[in-house]
């Protein structure tokens, strides 16, 4: 597949690469903003400001143009992966593994509702 559709990859810092490819909105589509084991080596503004431009791409969001944001980050001793939904704005806690990898615990039912967190 990579051969035959080669993926973009651009050589940038994450909060100012994100400002930008979130600054127009792409109706019809949904847009996923993914990150994992990198929140805690940006400086505080580039924290600022990714929060700020996820924050805004939610709010903008709509049926037409969903917007979720996944992440694997520190949650305490172990990384957990978080989703969040936009319309709504709702998180899901879907699993916890270690930092590197196994043991994984998947927390989200397969194929049904997940359950929203509050972080
Ligand atoms: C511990 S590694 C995690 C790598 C991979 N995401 C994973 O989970 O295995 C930290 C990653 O954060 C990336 N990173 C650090 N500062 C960044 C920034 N300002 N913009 C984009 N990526 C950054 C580094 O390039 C590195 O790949």
């Amino acid at each position: 597949m990579a051969v035959a559709d080669p993926p973009v990859v651009d050589r940038a810092s994450a909060p100012e690469w994100l400002v930008a490819q979130l600054a127009e909105g792409r109706p019809g589509c949904t847009t996923v903003v993914a990150h994992s084991i990198m929140f805690q080596y940006l400086s505080d503004d580039g924290r600022r400001a990714m929060l700020a431009a996820i924050d805004e791409a939610g709010q903008a969001a709509t049926e037409d143009a969903p917007f979720a944001w996944l992440r694997l980050e520190p949650g305490g001793d172990q990384a957990e992966l978080r989703l969040t939904t936009w319309p709504g704005g709702t998180t899901h806690l879907l699993g916890r593994s270690s930092y590197h990898g196994p043991p994984v615990v998947w927390l989200a039912p397969v194929g049904g509702v997940i359950r929203p967190s509050t972080r």
